[in-house]
């Protein structure tokens, strides 16, 4: 079979014209291939395999192309980079290689295409298409990859044992790609994953949670937390996670699982959101009740403040994964510390209940009720749509209270200068005091959300607190 139409774009031709200039056999290598034929769109990653020098390659491409690209190059690693058009385009020598024991630090010697293919992770991955004249567009398939991209299944080229201690990402990246792809990874390689999940210890924080993020960004992200479950790996990685695992029951009083229930969760999520932060939200909403947890005789199990303890867990946990501690996960931690009020609130929708709710959750109410929307699990059709309904009625309210009372940025309708002015004050406490009075009063619903309305109540509120107004 022959592949010409997967090479259309004119860098091909190039890289294949500056590959024979220099003697050298060149190759589209892994990721490019693959989605092509899964027809998963234009790749803008592109890489080359070149059997001889890849970074000679890369500068004699940078000389062929009318931009003439900059060409990076990775010593260390021997390959080298150059942009065109919006394409990225790695170059790499064939290699033949193996990792040491105790780090990623490859020992490197040339070899052979096929050597080359032997030590990438995937067979779907290390599909190669010739960018040589003689066979150009020509698919180069030792472990039949191509058979295993159409049963949708991960399997390494070599032993699985071998391939993921040469490096252990590679346990994340077969069960990203299972997710993301929906394909089986195959018995021996999960058994390998499962044998060597400690060695995952050696790999960064950051490239795992790369690995993290894709998984979190698929259709169906259960998928993966149920492999990284399986294969215990999330163990390591999350263990806020499995704590969360398992049903106590006492006295005939059960609680649900809510490490099953949040992947219910995070899937929902996954159809109305591509918010990655989101989606965190979602896999960390529940995480305060495994510390929580109890059980009284009267009232059965309880996750007392499970929300609270979540959030302060969520900057542990964002830390110790070296991800941002910024907006990111002050959002996150926003998330998972309101998650239960829209549900206290739905039952009995008041307006002053919703002002408070937009006020405290800002800009970030409409996720918060996405959030609360995904949390919905149960499976008895009728309650499904009775809380579906109770926050389709607290959603119309944010809209209605947002008209009229606009207190989702709020701001002051009475500065703190203007205090100070009227009743001729320092800085001082009693400011503090005036202005929480007139929030509350609007949160309350008591005076409107306008200056007048305020002004008077701060000329109360002032006399009340012994203080006198400056004559005007
Ligand atoms: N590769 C590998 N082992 C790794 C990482 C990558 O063998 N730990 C090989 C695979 O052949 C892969 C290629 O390098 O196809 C390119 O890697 P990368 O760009 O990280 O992944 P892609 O397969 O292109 O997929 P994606 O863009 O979805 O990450």
């Amino acid at each position: 079979m022959n592949y010409k139409q997967a090479l259309k774009h004119p860098i091909f031709k190039i890289i294949s014209q500056s590959a024979e200039a220099l003697q050298l056999e060149s190759y589209v290598i892994g990721g490019f291939v693959r989605d092509y034929l899964l027809e998963r769109g234009n790749a803008k990653d592109i890489d080359i395999v070149a059997v001889g020098n890849g970074i000679d390659l890369a500068n004699k491409v940078a000389e062929n192309l009318p931009t003439q690209p900059k060409v990076q190059v990775f010593k260390t690693y021997g390959t080298a980079m150059l942009r065109f058009d919006d394409i990225e385009i790695e170059f790499v020598g064939a290699r033949k290689e193996s990792y040491n024991e105790d780090s990623r630090n490859p020992v490197v010697e040339n070899g052979t295409l096929e050597d080359d293919q032997n030590r990438r992770d995937f067979t779907i991955n290390a599909l190669a298409l010739s960018l040589n004249e003689a066979n150009y567009g020509e698919l180069l398939d030792p472990f039949n990859g191509i058979e295993d991209l159409d049963k949708g299944i991960i399997r390494t080229p070599l032993n699985p044992d071998i391939t993921y201690s040469d490096d252990p990402l590679r346990m994340m990246r077969a069960i990203r790609f299972a997710t993301q792809l929906n394909f089986k990874i195959e018995d021996n390689s999960l058994k390998s994953i499962s044998k060597n999940k400690d060695r995952i210890k050696i790999i960064t924080k950051e490239r795992i949670v790369v690995e993290l993020n894709k998984i979190l960004e698929s259709d169906k992200p259960s998928i993966g937390f149920k492999l990284l479950e399986n294969t215990r790996l999330l163990d390591y990685i999350l263990p806020e996670l499995t704590a969360l695992k398992g049903i106590d029951e006492i006295e005939g009083q059960r609680h649900k699982d809510n490490f099953y229930h949040t992947l219910e969760v995070v899937d929902n999520i996954a159809k109305t959101t591509d918010n990655l932060w989101l989606r965190w939200a979602a896999l960390l909403h529940d995480i305060g009740k495994a510390p929580t947890k109890k059980f009284h005789k009267k009232i059965g199990w309880t996750f007392h403040a499970h929300e609270f303890v979540g959030s302060k867990m969520v900057y542990k946990l964002f830390k110790r994964l070296k991800m941002p501690l910024n907006d990111k996960m002050k959002f996150v931690q926003k998330m998972v510390l309101m998650s239960s009020r829209p549900i206290v609130l739905a039952t009995e929708v008041t307006d002053s209940a919703v002002r408070r709710l937009v006020f405290d959750a800002g800009e970030y109410v409409d996720d918060l009720m996405t959030l609360c929307e995904a949390d919905i699990t149960t499976k008895n059709p009728k309650k499904f749509e009775k809380y579906h309904n109770n926050f389709k009625r607290v959603r119309d309210k944010i809209i209605e209270v947002e008209e009229r009372d606009r207190v989702r940025d709020f701001q002051p309708p009475v500065s703190g200068e203007e205090i100070m002015k009227a009743f001729n004050l320092r800085p001082s406490r009693e400011i503090g005091i005036i202005k929480e009075a007139i929030k509350e009063a609007i949160l309350e619903g008591e005076i409107p959300n306008e200056h007048d309305a305020a002004f008077q109540l701060m000329l109360e509120k002032g006399k009340s607190l012994g203080l006198k107004a400056v004559e005007v």
